[in-house]
C-alpha cells in the first residue's frame, strides 16, 4: 500500500503534490510526508497522520520550489510516527526516498550497512533501501540511476519507489517491481503517481512503467530502461481514461456514499456494449477470443481476497449452477502457498478491484508459471493484474475510492454473471428460453438496484438508529445469498468497527446459535428463492432464542415480514441475480451505523485500498 507522487516542472510542486497525496490517501493514511529541492536544498516535512496533519506542519514551508514528491502511508515495518514516516533520508544527507511496497531482506542489508557504520533512525525497510543506494554510489563511484539500479539488484521484495538527490534538482528517478506507478507527461512538466489520480486535471497521457524497469524523469524527457541490464526501453504513452468527476465526492458526504450510489450506473456500464438483448447475445471478447478454453473448462479456479472473494463464491455458485463447470474458489493468500495442483487445462480467473492485490497478483503468478490460463476481472484499467493475465473482462465501475468496496463489488456480479450466462448457453447447460429470460432480466438490474436505493435508504437509516450501540451482529444467507452475509458482516466490521460474523444460514445451529439472545441482532438475507422455506424456519430457530430478525426480503413477502423486527424490500428477480440486489441495503446499513458511531467510513483505522504488500 501507500501512496507515492512527485513532479518536476515549471509549477510549485507544493500544492500538486499535497492535492495528488489528498487523492492517494485511500492507498493508506497513517503518516504522510514531502519533500522539496529548492535551488539544491532539501526541505521535508513528515508526521504521523493525514495528508490534513501534513498541510498544518507545512504551513510555513512557504516553497516555490518546482520539484518535490510526497507520501501516503500504510506502516508495515514500523509503527505509524513521524520518524518512521517517509521521505527516508541517506546518512549523508544527499539522496531522499519514498517507497510503496516491502523490502523482504531489509534484515540482512541492514546489518551489512550497520557493519559498515551506517546508523538507522527508523524501523523502515525503506531506509535501509535509501542508504543501500548512498553506499552503491560511493562504493561503486556511480551516479545516482546506477547507485539505484544496482541497489535495486540487491533487493528481494516488491516497491515502486521514487528518488532525488539534493544536487540534482531537476531529476526525479523511480523504479517499480510489483507495485504500480505512472509516469504523467505534460508539456514541459512530469508527474509520477501510485496512480493517475494526481495528474488528471494536468494531462491525459501517461506512461505505466512495467515490472522490472526505472526512469530518469528530467525537464527533457522520461529515459526508461530495465533494472536487471540497464537494456533501454522505449516508452508506450497511453490516453487516460479518468475524468476529474469521477474521483471527486461530487456533493456526497463521502466516497462510500456516491459509491453506493453510483451503482445502477456502475452496473449499466459493466454491461453496456456486452449485454445485447435485442440481438440476444452476451459480447466479451476476452471470452470468446479464448472460446475453445471456455467452452470446453474442465475446471475454473478462481483466486481473489477479501470483497472479491465474496464476488468470488457468487461466481462459483452462477458458474456451476449455470454452465454446469466445476469451480473451486480459493483466497489468494492460502492457494500461493499451498502447493496447489495446477494443469494447463484449468483456467485460473483472478478477480481484483484495484488489479494490484500483492497476494492475488502473487497467485496468478504461479498459476501461470504452472501453464494455466489466466483471466482478470479487474476494475482499475492497466493494472498490475489486468496486465499479467492472458485475457480478462473490465468491470467499468469507474475508481473507486471508499476504502470499503461497493461499487466495485456489484460490477464484478455483473461481469460473472454475464461469464456464466454465456457460457452456460455454449455449453447448452440452459434452454434458449432460459437464457433469453436471464438477459432481459440482467439488464433490468440496474434500474433495480436505483429502486433499492430509492426505496430503502431512508427506512435503513431508522434500522441504523437502532442498532448503532450493539457490539454483535451476525449475517445469514443461504445459496446465493450465503456470501452476501459474508459481505454484509465484512462491511459492517471494517467501517464500523462492530463485530459481525456472516454464516451460512443452516450452519446457525451447529454453533453460532449460541450467540443469540434478545441483544443480537440477526440480518438474515431471505428472498423468495428456493430456500426460501428452510430460512423462514432458520428465522423461527432466530426468534425463539428472542433474537432480533432484520430480514432483506422479496417485494411483498408477508409471511417474514410478520415474523422479523425488519424487513427491508427488494425487487423479485431469478435467484442467481439476487445477490446485486441484496448487497445494496447491506452497505446502506454499515454506512449508516458506521456514521452514528462517528467512523470514518471513507478511510477506516488499519485499513487501505490498495493491498500490495502479503
Ligand atoms: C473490503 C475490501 C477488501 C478488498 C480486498 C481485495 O471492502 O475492499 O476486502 O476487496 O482487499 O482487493 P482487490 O479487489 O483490489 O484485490
Amino acid at each position: 500500500m501507500c501512496g507515492i507522487t512527485g513532479y518536476i516542472g515549471h509549477k510549485e510542486a507544493y500544492p500538486i503534490i499535497i492535492n495528488g497525496l489528498k487523492r492517494l490517501e485511500y492507498r493508506g493514511y497513517d503518516s504522510a510526508g514531502i519533500i522539496l529541492n529548492e535551488n539544491g536544498i532539501f526541505k521535508l516535512r513528515k508526521t504521523k497522520g493525514k495528508v490534513s496533519d501534513l498541510e498544518v506542519k507545512c504551513a510555513k514551508l512557504n516553497s516555490k520550489a518546482t520539484v518535490g514528491m510526497g507520501h501516503t502511508r500504510w506502516a508495515t515495518h514500523g509503527v505509524p510516527s513521524d520518524v518512521n514516516s517517509h521521505p527516508h533520508i541517506s546518512n549523508n544527507g544527499r539522496i531522499a526516498l519514498i517507497h510503496n511496497g516491502i523490502i523482504e531482506n531489509y534484515g540482512t542489508l541492514k546489518i551489512m550497512l550497520t557493519s559498515k557504520g551506517y546508523v538507522f533512525k527508523s524501523e523502515t525497510d525503506t531506509e535501509v533501501l535509501v542508504n543501500l543506494i548512498q553506499f552503491m554510489q560511493e562504493t561503486q563511484k556511480v551516479d545516482l540511476f546506477t547507485a539505484i539500479r544496482y541497489a535495486l539488484n540487491e533487493v528481494i521484495g516488491a516497491y515502486a519507489i521514487a528518488v532525488m538527490e539534493v544536487e540534482q534538482p531537476e531529476e526525479i528517478i523511480v523504479a517499480r517491481l510489483s507495485s504500480p506507478l505512472a509516469i504523467g507527461i505534460g508539456e514541459n512538466e512530469y508527474f509520477i503517481a501510485s496512480d493517475a489520480s494526481p495528474f488528471v486535471e494536468f494531462t491525459k497521457e501517461a506512461v505505466y512503467l512495467e515490472d522490472g524497469e526505472m526512469a530518469a524523469i528530467t525537464l527533457e524527457g522520461v529515459d526508461i530502461h530495465k533494472i536487471k541490464d540497464n537494456a533501454k526501453v522505449n516508452p508506450i504513452i497511453q490516453e487516460l481514461k479518468l475524468n476529474l468527476e469521477e474521483i471527486e465526492k461530487g456533493g456526497y458526504d463521502h466516497f462510500m456514499l456516491k459509491e453506493i450510489h453510483e451503482q445502477p450506473k456502475s452496473i449499466m456500464d459493466t454491461m453496456r456494449g456486452r449485454l445485447l438483448v435485442e440481438e440476444g447475445v452476451i459480447q466479451m471478447s476476452g471470452i470468446w477470443d479464448h472460446q475453445e478454453k471456455f467452452f470446453n473448462a474442465e475446471r475454473i479456479i478462481i483466486i481473489s481476497c477479501g470483497t472479491s472473494w465474496h464476488a468470488a463464491l457468487i461466481g462459483e455458485y452462477l458458474i456451476e449452477d449455470l454452465a454446469r463447470i466445476p469451480v473451486e474458489v480459493e483466497y489468494a493468500s492460502e492457494f500461493r502457498y499451498r502447493n496447489p495442483i495446477i494443469t494447463d487445462r484449468d483456467i485460473v480467473i483472478a478477480i481484483s478491484q484495484s488489479g494490484e492485490t500483492a497476494d492475488t497478483l502473487a497467485a496468478l503468478k504461479l498459476a501461470k508459471e504452472k501453464g494455466a490460463f489466466i483471466y482478470g476481472i479487474c476494475n482499475v484499467v492497466d493494472s498490475s493484474i489486468a496486465r499479467l493475465t492472458d485475457a480478462g473482462s473490465y468491470t467499468h465501475a469507474g475508481p473507486e475510492i471508499g476504502v470499503a468496496s461497493t461499487k466495485a463489488f456489484t460490477a464484478q456480479l455483473a461481469v460473472l454473471s454475464m461469464i456464466a450466462i454465456k457460457l452456460a448457453k455454449h455449453r447448452g447447460t440452459i434452454s434458449k428460453e432460459r437464457f433469453t429470460s436471464l438477459i432481459t432480466e440482467l439488464e433490468t438490474i440496474p434500474d433495480k438496484v436505483e429502486k433499492v436505493i430509492r426505496n430503502t435508504e431512508e427506512q435503513v437509516k431508522e434500522i441504523a438508529l437502532l442498532y448503532s450501540r450493539t457490539n454483535n451482529f451476525l449475517y445469514l444467507g443461504r445459496g446465493y445469498n450465503y456470501p452476501i452475509a459474508l459481505e454484509g458482516a465484512l462491511k459492517l466490521k471494517e467501517i464500523s468497527y462492530i463485530h459481525a460474523e456472516g454464516y451460512p444460514a443452516a450452519e446457525m445451529k451447529h454453533g453460532p446459535i449460541a450467540l443469540i439472545d434478545n441483544n443480537m441482532p440477526v440480518v438474515v438475507i431471505a428472498p423468495k428463492t428456493l430456500h426460501y422455506d428452510k430460512i423462514v424456519s432458520n428465522i423461527q430457530e432466530i426468534n425463539s432464542r428472542k433474537g432480533k430478525v432484520i430480514a432483506i426480503v422479496t417485494e411483498n413477502d408477508i409471511q417474514v415480514r410478520s415474523m422479523v423486527s425488519q424487513a427491508i424490500e427488494i425487487p423479485d428477480v431469478s435467484e442467481c441475480l439476487t445477490p446485486i440486489l441484496a448487497s445494496v441495503p447491506l452497505q446502506l446499513l454499515a454506512y449508516y451505523i458506521a456514521i452514528l458511531r462517528g467512523a470514518n467510513v471513507d478511510q477506516p483505522r488499519n485499513l487501505a485500498k490498495s493491498v500490495t504488500v502479503e
